[in-house]
């Protein structure tokens, strides 16, 4: 039977487990990888992934869907196996990154807007074909002395909510993702006024696109001081601020949350999950949907060695096991 929108929404993040975004594109595997010294070649790229889809008890236990990069949906693994049927075989979701990238926006310097909408339709159809039940739409807002600006937050949001009017047309949960950036100077105070103005235009604009709550996933940034900030924030404030924050913008409609870890570190990014569901009974499941804070640690392990592989899923499997405790609001340091 074919499962509803809601309920693969509510299953992404459902006791204590989150989301392994592998989404990264071409460039950004590439970024990845020149750090590990690995050169990123279609093998590779299929070789790494392999090796997190086949962690046995990480993908059963802890990781309840993977976002995947459009070359990735295609791949087989080495046995010729496609890689989406190691991912629900091991009982979890794949999902897929549909927008085209963030691109400079016109009257609006040093600002973005994220494109991928023409043919988006047609391209649902065939991800639904090669298994995907959700997907992917990030948008990117930067703070600085003069940004973000109302004229880029009202196109991205406008953006985010026909691409998931158009997913939800086509069978699939769509994750919502307006990314607001932790790479500037700023508070966490700042960070979260962005954060919430953000938030209310979004969810306006899902409403005026008819776009269905309780089918979709929320992946917000969490409030968070910049990382080039002399004042950062302790972990219970970031937790409590991003609670409050989540309270007055997102409707208990929603049946999921699941943060993106947008640069903090790795344990950084599970502490702050693990303080915020330790703060007491929410509207909503919240859960992790991290690419950095879970791949960081595999990729280095790993470092494109064949006689690595099993530390390499060792390693992933830890920090998918450290955020499903922290989902669960029962991880300790
Ligand atoms: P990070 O957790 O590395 O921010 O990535 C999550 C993601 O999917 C960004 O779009």
């Amino acid at each position: 039977m074919t499962a509803s929108l809601e309920e693969v929404a509510y299953k992404l993040a459902a006791g204590g487990k989150g989301i392994l975004a592998a989404d990264e594109s071409t460039s950004t595997i590439k970024k990845r990888f020149d750090a590990i010294g690995v050169e990123s070649t279609f093998d590779n790229r299929r070789d790494y992934r392999e090796l997190l889809f086949r962690s046995t008890e990480a993908m059963t236990d802890y990781i309840s869907g993977v976002i995947l990069y459009d070359e990735t949906i295609r791949q087989k693994a080495k046995d010729g196996t496609p890689l989406v049927d190691l991912i629900t075989q091991a009982g979890s979701i794949p999902g897929i990154k549909v927008d085209l990238g963030a691109k400079p926006q016109p009257g609006c310097p040093g600002e973005t807007i994220t494109e991928g909408l023409d043919g988006l339709g047609e391209r649902f159809k065939e991800y639904y074909d090669l298994g995907a039940r959700f997907a992917k739409w990030r948008a990117v807002i930067d703070i600085g002395a003069d940004i973000p600006s109302y004229t880029s937050i009202l196109a991205n949001a406008q953006a985010l909510a026909r691409y998931a009017a158009l997913a939800q047309a086509a069978g699939i949960v769509p994750i919502v993702e307006p990314e607001v950036l932790m790479d500037g100077d700023h508070d966490i105070d700042r960070c979260y006024d962005v954060t919430e103005w953000v938030l209310k235009e979004v969810f306006q604009q899902l409403f005026y696109g008819r776009v269905k709550l309780e089918g979709m996933v929320l992946k917000p940034n969490m409030a968070i001081a910049g990382k080039k900030s002399a004042k950062q924030a302790s972990v219970a404030e970031v937790a409590e601020k991003t609670v409050k924050l989540l309270k007055n913008t997102v409707p208990p409609a929603v049946p999921s949350v699941a943060f993106l870890s947008g640069g903090q570190s790795d344990e950084e990014a599970t502490a702050h999950l693990d303080a915020m569901i330790r703060a007491g009974a929410l509207p909503w499941n919240l859960t992790f949907s991290y690419g950095r804070a879970l791949q960081a640690a595999p990729q280095k392990a790993w470092s494109g060695k064949p006689e690595n592989w099993a530390a390499g899923q060792a390693a992933f499997t830890h920090r998918a096991r450290m955020n499903y405790l922290a989902a669960l609001g029962q991880w300790t340091p």
